[in-house]
C-alpha cells in the first residue's frame, strides 16, 4: 500500500464525516475550559462536554474534528512505542442525535471504504455488561450484520470497553473497540485481545451517562455518541511501520536527537523516545495561548516535569550541553500550518524551554550527586530528602521517584507530602486552583455564590469607583471570596451600600445570558476580563441583563462558568468580612443566605 501522510488521513477522516452531514469544528484548546476536574484537554470531546449533556451547540448535533490533547496519566509509559503526552484525536460526535446502528456503520465504512483495510484484519471487542449497564448486545449484532464474524467480537469488562468521564464527574458510557491486525501473519480465527498483534485504532463511546459526585451513573438527557481514532497510532499501522516514532509525526525530531547525541535510534529507543514525546508536548503547552510557563504548580508543573524529564533522559544518552531548543525547533515544521498558535507563540516557547534548561542544568549535577548520597545503602527516601531534592535542586518528586525505582529504593510519598505542606502555604491553593474562576466544585450553592461575585464585581466600581479591579476570587460551597485593588478599608457605610447594592439586582430578577465569541469581539462589547489573564481565541461572556440600565445590562464579563439562570435565586447577600489582602488590595469574603 502507498504511504498515507497524516494530512492525507484526517483529511479523509474530516471530509467522510462532512459528507455524512457533519459540521467540522477546530481544535480547542490544551486548557479545557469546560471541565474543571482535569487539567488538560485528553479527548477529542472535553470541548463538547456541555454539549454533551443537553446544551444546544451552533453547529448542530453531528460534529467532527482533529483535536489536539495531552494525557500525563500515561507518563510513565511514555518510552513504549505507543503511548504518548501530546496526540491529536480525529472524532465524530452525535449529540442526541444518531446511535449505536449508524455509529458503527460510519466506522465500519470508514475503516473498510475509506482506508481500504480488508476485513480479515480486523476485531472489535463490545462491552460486557456490569451492575451499572447492561451487556451490549446492540453492537454486537450491529458488527455481525456488517460481516465481522462473532469470533473475531469480544466481550471486555468495563476497564476496557467502558470509557469516561475524562476526570472524576462527567459524560461516559459503554463502548466499542476497533483493532487492527499489525502482523504480516496471517491473522488468526479468533480475536485475542491480549494479543499484541491486535492494536486498538478506534473507539466508539455511546455516552448515555454521567457519572457523578457520589460515583452514580445517572442517565444522561441524550443518547450520544463520541468516538476516538489517535493520528499517531493509526498512520503508524496503516503504513506497517515497527513504532510510532517512525512516522513522520516523530521522524524529524528523532533525527535531530540522533544528530546531537551522536547515537542511534535503535540501540536508544526507549530515552529517544521520551525525549521526542515529552519535548513535543511540551511545545505545545507552551504554545497554547494560555501562556503557562513552567512552575510548581498545575499545569506549570506538569510543564515543568516533561521539560526536566526530557533533560535528565538526555543525561543518559550523555547530552551534556542544552539541547532543547535544538529539539524543539524540529517541531515547528510538522505541525505549524495547523496550529498557528505555534508560528504565534514561537518566541515565548523557545524562551520558556531554554530558560527551563539553564535553570535545571545550574542544580541537575550536583542533585544527581545527592540523590546518590542520599539513596545509598536505603531502602527508603524519607520526605525531608525527597523535599530537599525538590527545593534545593528542583527535582520533580515523580523524578526522585523515577531514579529510586532503577535503584530498587522507594519514595515514602506521604512523608513528602507532609514535608512539602509544611514549608508551602502556598500548596493549599494548588488544587482550589484547578478550578476555573476560582470555583472549588460546581454545585448548586457555589454557582449562586459565583453570580453573586459577578454583581459584587460590578457594585465595587460603583461604590468605590471605576478603578477598582479584580484581583483573585475564591468559591466554596460556603462562602465567596474576592480581592480587587484598593487602597483603604471600607467604611461601615460602604460595606452596607454594597450589601444594598447587591441585593437590590437580586430582587429586580435579574436574567443571565451565555454567549460565545471571539476574544476581540468579547472585549468590543464591553466584557471585562481579568487583567493579565491570557485568553483563548474564543470566550463565553455572561450577560447579567438590566433593562434599566442604558447599556442593557449590568455586567457583563468573560467567564467559564457555570452561573445560575436568573438573580432571583440567589437569596441574601451578606459581607461577613473585609480585610487587607496585601498591598494595594482588599478580600472580601461574603456569604447567600
Ligand atoms: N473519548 C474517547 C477516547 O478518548 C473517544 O473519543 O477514546
Amino acid at each position: 500500500m502507498k504511504e498515507i501522510t497524516r494530512k492525507e488521513l484526517i483529511k479523509k477522516y474530516t471530509e467522510f464525516f462532512k459528507e455524512n452531514k457533519h459540521k467540522l469544528i477546530p481544535s480547542s484548546s490544551l486548557i479545557p475550559v469546560n471541565d474543571p476536574t482535569v487539567l488538560f484537554t485528553t479527548a477529542g470531546m472535553h470541548p463538547l462536554i456541555p454539549y454533551l449533556v443537553g446544551q444546544k451547540h451552533s453547529l448542530g448535533k453531528k460534529l467532527t474534528s482533529v483535536q489536539k490533547c495531552i494525557r500525563t496519566r500515561d507518563i510513565d509509559e511514555v518510552g513504549n512505542s505507543t503511548h504518548h503526552t501530546f496526540f491529536e484525536m480525529l472524532g465524530n460526535w452525535s449529540l442526541g442525535d444518531y446511535w449505536k446502528k449508524e455509529a458503527i456503520e460510519f466506522s465500519y465504512k470508514f475503516l473498510t471504504k475509506q482506508l481500504k483495510i480488508p476485513i480479515e484484519k480486523l476485531a472489535v471487542s463490545c462491552f460486557k455488561g456490569d451492575e451499572d449497564s447492561p451487556k451490549d448486545e446492540e453492537s454486537f449484532k450491529i458488527w455481525l450484520e456488517l460481516g465481522i464474524p462473532k469470533e473475531r467480537i469480544a466481550f471486555l469488562n468495563k476497564r476496557h470497553n467502558w470509557w469516561g468521564p475524562a476526570g472524576k464527574t462527567g459524560p461516559c458510557g459503554p463502548d466499542t473497540e476497533m483493532f487492527y491486525w499489525i502482523s504480516s501473519k496471517k491473522p488468526p480465527k479468533k480475536f485475542n485481545p491480549e494479543d499484541k498483534n491486535w492494536v486498538e485504532i478506534w473507539n466508539d463511546v455511546f455516552m448515555q451517562y454521567n457519572k457523578t459526585n457520589s460515583g452514580k451513573y445517572a442517565p444522561l438527557k441524550q443518547k450520544n455518541v463520541d468516538t476516538g481514532m489517535g493520528v499517531e497510532r493509526t498512520l503508524a499501522v496503516l503504513n506497517n511501520l515497527a513504532d510510532n516514532y517512525q512516522t513522520s509525526l516523530f521522524l524529524p525530531i528523532i533525527k535531530e536527537i540522533e544528530k546531537i547525541s551522536k547515537k542511534k535510534y535503535e540501540k536508544n529507543k526507549k530515552e529517544m523516545r521520551i525525549i521526542a514525546d515529552h519535548i513535543k508536548a511540551a511545545v505545545f503547552i507552551l504554545g497554547d495561548d494560555y501562556g503557562i510557563k513552567p512552575s510548581n504548580t498545575e499545569h506549570g508543573y506538569i510543564l515543568r516535569r516533561l521539560i526536566r524529564r526530557a533533560i535528565r533522559y538526555g543525561k543518559s544518552l550523555r547530552i551534556e550541553q542544552n539541547f532543547i531548543t535544538k529539539v524543539a525547533q524540529t517541531v515547528f515544521p510538522i505541525y505549524e500550518k495547523d496550529y498557528p498558535e505555534l508560528k504565534k507563540n514561537r518566541n515565548f516557547i523557545l524562551a520558556n524551554l531554554d530558560e527551563e534548561e539553564n535553570k535545571f542544568r545550574k542544580t541537575v549535577e550536583r542533585g544527581l550527586r545527592k540523590f546518590e548520597k542520599i539513596s545509598k545503602n536505603k531502602k527508603k527516601i524519607g520526605g525531608e530528602d525527597s523535599f530537599l531534592l525538590f527545593q534545593s535542586y528542583g527535582f520533580p518528586i515523580e523524578l526522585t521517584e523515577e531514579l529510586a525505582y532503577e535503584k530498587g529504593v522507594v519514595v515514602d510519598i506521604k512523608d513528602y507530602e507532609n514535608e512539602y505542606k509544611k514549608h508551602q502555604e502556598l500548596s493549599r491553593t494548588a488544587s482550589a486552583g484547578k478550578f476555573k474562576s476560582g470555583l472549588s466544585d460546581d454545585s448548586e450553592a457555589t454557582t449562586k455564590l459565583h453570580t453573586a461575585t459577578h454583581l459584587l464585581n460590578e457594585v465595587l466600581t460603583i461604590v468605590l469607583g471605576k478603578e477598582v479591579k479584580q484581583k483573585g476570587s475564591n468559591i466554596t460551597p460556603e462562602r465567596l471570596r474576592f480581592d480587587f485593588t484598593f487602597s483603604k478599608k471600607l467604611t461601615d457605610e460602604e460595606k452596607k451600600k454594597i450589601e444594598n447594592l447587591v441585593n437590590g439586582k437580586i430582587k429586580e430578577k435579574l436574567k443571565i445570558t451565555k454567549d460565545e465569541m471571539p476574544l476581540k469581539k468579547a472585549f468590543k462589547s464591553g466584557a471585562q476580563g481579568e487583567f493579565g489573564h491570557k485568553y483563548p481565541e474564543m470566550v463565553s461572556v455572561y450577560t447579567i441583563l438590566d433593562s434599566k440600565n442604558k447599556r442593557g445590562w449590568f455586567s457583563k464579563e468573560i467567564c467559564t462558568g457555570p452561573h445560575v439562570k436568573n438573580t432571583k435565586e440567589l437569596g441574601h447577600f451578606k459581607i461577613i468580612k473585609e480585610t487587607s489582602s496585601s498591598s494595594g488590595v482588599r478580600r472580601i469574603k461574603a456569604e447567600l443566605k
